[in-house]
């Protein structure tokens, strides 16, 4: 049902608007960075005139992070990172309570999802927002009579960084670009305690299992890897870890994990989750090894991390168990369950990650965009860090929050920090 507001939208139900804002509201009381940016941006209105294009997972904290930039002026389009993750009250609160457009359905057919994406791109941005590329992807393959008119981006996601460096080398990147993934305040905190929690989040809304005394193989030690193995430990899981990293596999041993090669660990594991950002990781040869009752699971940004054609092809029949949990009954009797069709579990069985994570991961996009639209001269067209100033405000504003008070170096200190002839 599209909104019958003034506000351009393809959204589900505009009716859940009070809902959505009730949510919001409840998440905004866990980011008081964005909070206190919002405020600053209302003053000092450094988006006026200029059009931002988000592509995010259409969450709560999403739209605090919207409601900011509309504070200070800008005029947001938002549409969904994943066909699965939106959250179909908060973008009807958007457009019903806060004319931002919003294209965005729970459980988007692809074609829709592109249309969704076309959507926003018809706004005509100056900036982007991506969380995986396919704004900034669709918009250098299809759309390129607008590329001319974009200023910059931002992008969150450790995939999304790594095809923008891809576009990068090849020298096809049109404009400056934040890596907002490899901001300190960003993937130690998202990527770790974010995916670890909203991973464990999703598995245990959709099946509802106990986790002590299951083994879980974790695919991938990286942040979000690492976060997860330490939650599952936390719950009582035997935690199994694969990597071809041999740095990361060792970490993990040291860390205290079992470490083995995912042939090893198909045959002992109760729950399979993938977050590596490659593709076929849980691949046939698994499948085929694993135990009836498995249970597969994706926290990585695609839906390939899991060879779902291999499931298709080795069972017979499949079904809807619960929701977000689809039986596969294989030709040799076993039964294995897919969670959430193999698509990020933590956002489309659970809400994502917790607000007061996303306060600072959202806040490196907010001051992201507000530096590549005011700056002068707008740097080359390539991936930028977030500059470490704007990192250690963030921390230093989200400690403040929460009341925490640390020490600050000597004047003894500093010099001794930025001397080298006193020693043994
Ligand atoms: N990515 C992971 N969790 C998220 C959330 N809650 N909102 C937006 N993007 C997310």
């Amino acid at each position: 049902m599209t909104s019958d507001t003034s506000t351009p939208a393809d959204i589900a139900d505009p009716r859940l608007a009070d809902l959505g804002s009730l949510r919001i509201e409840w998440a905004a009381r866990e980011m008081p960075v964005i909070g206190q940016i919002r405020e600053r941006f209302s003053r000092e209105r450094p988006f006026e005139g200029h059009r931002i294009a988000a592509c995010l997972h259409v969450t709560t904290e999403t739209a605090n992070l919207m409601l900011a930039f509309k504070a200070g002026g800008a005029e947001v389009t938002l549409c969904a990172s994943n066909p699965l993750s939106t959250q179909d009250d908060v973008a009807a609160a958007l457009v019903e309570r806060a004319g931002i457009p919003v294209f965005a359905i729970k459980g988007e057919e692809d074609a829709t999802y592109y249309q969704h994406l076309n959507a926003v791109i018809d706004s005509k941005p100056h900036f982007t927002i991506d969380d995986g590329m396919d704004l900034v992807a669709l918009l250098h393959k299809e759309r390129r009579d607008l590329l001319p008119g974009v200023i910059g981006g931002s992008e969150e996601t450790t995939t999304g960084i790594i095809r923008l460096r891809a576009m990068a080398e090849q020298g096809v990147l049109s404009f400056p670009i934040v890596a907002v993934n490899d901001a300190k305040t960003k993937h130690f905190f998202d990527n770790r305690y974010g995916t670890g929690q909203s991973t464990l989040d999703g598995i245990i809304r959709a099946t509802n299992v106990l986790l002590a005394g299951k083994a879980m193989v974790i695919a991938g030690y990286g942040w979000c890897g690492r976060g997860l193995a330490q939650r599952a430990r936390g719950m009582g899981a035997q935690v199994i870890v694969t990597e071809v990293d041999p740095v990361r596999a060792l970490e993990a041993l040291m860390d205290g994990f079992q470490v083995m090669p995912m042939m090893e660990a198909a045959e002992q594991g109760d729950i399979f989750v993938t977050l590596t950002g490659d593709v076929n990781v849980v691949h046939r040869d698994a499948i085929m090894a694993m135990k009836d009752g498995a249970i597969l699971a994706n926290s990585g940004h695609f839906n390939n991390e899991i060879d779902v054609d291999a499931l298709e092809e080795l069972s017979e029949s499949k079904s809807g168990v619960r929701d977000y949990v689809e039986g596969y009954q294989m030709s040799d009797g076993r039964t294995l369950f897919l969670l959430a069709e193999g698509r990020l579990v933590n956002l489309s069985a659970a809400e994502g990650h917790p607000a007061s994570v996303m306060d600072m991961s959202f806040a490196n996009h907010a001051l992201a965009a507000e530096y590549l639209l005011t700056a002068d001269p707008v740097p080359e067209p390539q991936v930028l860090d977030v500059q470490e100033k704007i990192d250690d405000e963030i921390a230093q504003m989200k400690l403040d929050a929460m009341g925490i008070r640390i020490d600050t170096l000597s004047d003894e200190q500093r010099t001794y920090l930025s001397s080298w002839e006193s020693g043994t």
